[in-house]
């Protein structure tokens, strides 16, 4: 799957209306297609099992991945400077990729205090029923947050700023305490977008966005998306999207 790229410099505004964008090969269309289509004609032999995929594999089935979310995705990769993204049905699905495939039994979250209420209530209410435990703190108080840490910490979640309140919680600090203690930092920038704010370049390592919102900027599509390093993005690609099912669809990736 090509994934050109627009150079780094180009404004912002540039890159929001062309970034991943290429022309279609077959007809020159410079505006980007859309392609509905559930089953790809392969030419080569290609294996359904979701461990085997990686950025060589041909479209073959549009849970797996589809050239127009492909699209989206490296439209999203350029705007937050990640060198990777995955595509959701939904911002939740998004959240409930990455907490359940970079989360065991055993490990231990710590949560903003205040998030979206979906978020929140997938953290303090699902989680625990499978081991997990979940710390809520006010990240907002960076010392709140070293004070909460613990040797099973795997992750910090961090929403900034928050919904519904605007916390404003310093995403740098809050990287150094997670990568001193051998935690992922996971932003939820849904409110930020890459416009304000980009997470991964103040030491993140994943950002999760409700495409739904300020990114869709029509109200006329749900979606998600989260942006990391291909590693990351590979076992969410495998996780959340082939096995859990939430694959974005791809008229709502053109939207
Ligand atoms: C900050 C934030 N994150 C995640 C979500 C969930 O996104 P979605 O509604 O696309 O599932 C929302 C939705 O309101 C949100 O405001």
């Amino acid at each position: 799957m090509s994934r050109k790229k627009l150079p780094i410099d180009i404004g912002a505004q540039t890159q929001a209306i062309h970034g991943g964008e290429t022309p279609d090969q077959q007809t020159g269309a410079s505006a980007p297609n859309i392609v509905m289509s559930s089953t790809f004609a392969v030419d080569k032999t290609v294996s359904f099992s979701a461990t085997n995929f990686d950025e060589d594999t041909p479209y073959m089935y549009t849970r797996w991945a589809n050239p127009t979310v492909t699209q989206l995705e490296s439209k999203l990769t350029i705007l937050e400077e990640s060198q990777a993204c995955v595509a959701f049905s939904s911002g939740m699905a998004a959240s409930t990729a990455v907490l359940l495939s970079f989360l065991s039994h055993g490990d231990h979250l710590i949560i903003s205090s205040t998030n979206y209420a979906g978020t929140a209530e997938l953290a303090r209410k699902t989680l625990p029923r499978m081991g997990i435990e979940v710390t809520p703190v006010d990240t907002s108080n960076p010392e709140a947050v070293e004070m909460a840490i613990k040797k099973q910490t795997k992750m910090i979640w961090i929403e900034t700023p928050s919904n519904p309140l605007i916390n404003i919680t310093d995403i740098a600090k809050i990287a150094k305490t997670a990568h001193d203690n051998n935690a992922l930092l996971a932003v939820d920038s849904t409110f930020a977008t890459p416009i304000a704010t980009k997470p991964l370049q103040l030491g993140a390592d994943l950002v999760i966005h409700s495409l739904t919102k300020y990114i869709g900027g029509h109200g006329d599509a749900m979606g998600g998306a989260v942006m990391a390093n291909s590693e990351h993005i590979n076992l969410l690609r495998n996780e959340g999207v082939i096995h859990h099912g939430s694959s974005m669809s791809p008229f709502n990736a053109w939207q």
